[in-house]
């Protein structure tokens, strides 16, 4: 029997994994999260016009949370309903809401989800190979000039053996402890790929930067600020 496409077993991953996620994001289990990666997005955040903001792949909502917390509206979405249930239990928050929707489905529900939100933030949520569907319906739902925020794997340090080039590569969570039932496919982007999408996505680039630990060697990850274009 054939596998499923990578794309649906990336997305039934954070449903057969959404337990173990959970766990790991909320003990701290992720090392690169404490060394940085968490701070790094909650300061650009801080940084990004004022506004409610659209938390997109928000998974268990530790980010919503924050970002709720300084006083903004935050909705977070997210293909998993566990996940969003998780976000739920942990948060019910008058400036927050959570919602199962997947990137596919924001292209429809933007409005009855309360589009325009000022800032869009994906926080190493844009897994899939069709990332150009996922940046189009992210700028259908931001107001004019809106800010996008995405912090991803660095694909220099995200590489490792295998060749610079875009693709599918496999995550088994071997390094975040607890048990993670199933692996997930992940598309491996190259910078000059990510740049190019989002151009082609109408969006503008602001800022791309690349957050370190402090005497680190190599970056934790990349943080990417763009804006979306006016209208030609
Ligand atoms: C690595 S987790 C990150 C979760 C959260 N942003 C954080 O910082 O902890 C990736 C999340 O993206 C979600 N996701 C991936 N592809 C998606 C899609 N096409 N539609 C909706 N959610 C998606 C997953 O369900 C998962 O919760």
């Amino acid at each position: 029997m054939s596998l499923p496409a990578p794309n649906n077993r990336l997305i039934s991953s954070w449903v057969d994994n959404a337990e173990a996620w959970t766990t790991a994001v909320r003990t701290g289990a992720i090392p690169s999260r404490r060394a940085g990666t968490d701070e790094a997005i909650l300061q650009a955040i801080a940084r990004a016009p004022e506004g409610a903001v659209i938390d997109v792949g928000c998974g268990e909502g530790w980010l919503s949370r924050a970002i709720c917390a300084e006083g903004r509206n935050v909705l977070g979405i997210d293909a998993s309903a566990p996940l969003i249930e998780a976000a739920r239990s942990a948060h019910e928050h008058h400036g927050a809401r959570y919602e199962t929707v997947s990137y596919a489905e924001l292209a429809t529900r933007g409005a009855a989800l309360g589009a325009p939100f000022s800032v869009a933030v994906c926080n190493f949520a844009l897994l899939d190979d069709n990332v150009a569907s996922a940046l189009t319906a992210i700028r259908a739902v931001l107001a004019h000039n809106g800010t996008l925020l995405i912090q991803t794997v660095h694909p220099f340090t995200a590489c490792g053996d295998g060749p610079y080039e875009n693709g599918w590569r496999e995550e088994t969570f071997g390094a975040f402890g607890g048990r993670f039932p199933s692996s997930m496919p992940w598309y491996f982007r190259t910078i000059g790929s990510w740049i190019g999408e989002l151009c082609a996505a109408g969006f503008v680039l602001e800022s791309v930067t690349e957050p370190r630990a402090a005497n680190a060697a190599l970056p934790l990850s990349l943080l990417i600020t763009a804006r979306r274009a006016l209208e030609a």
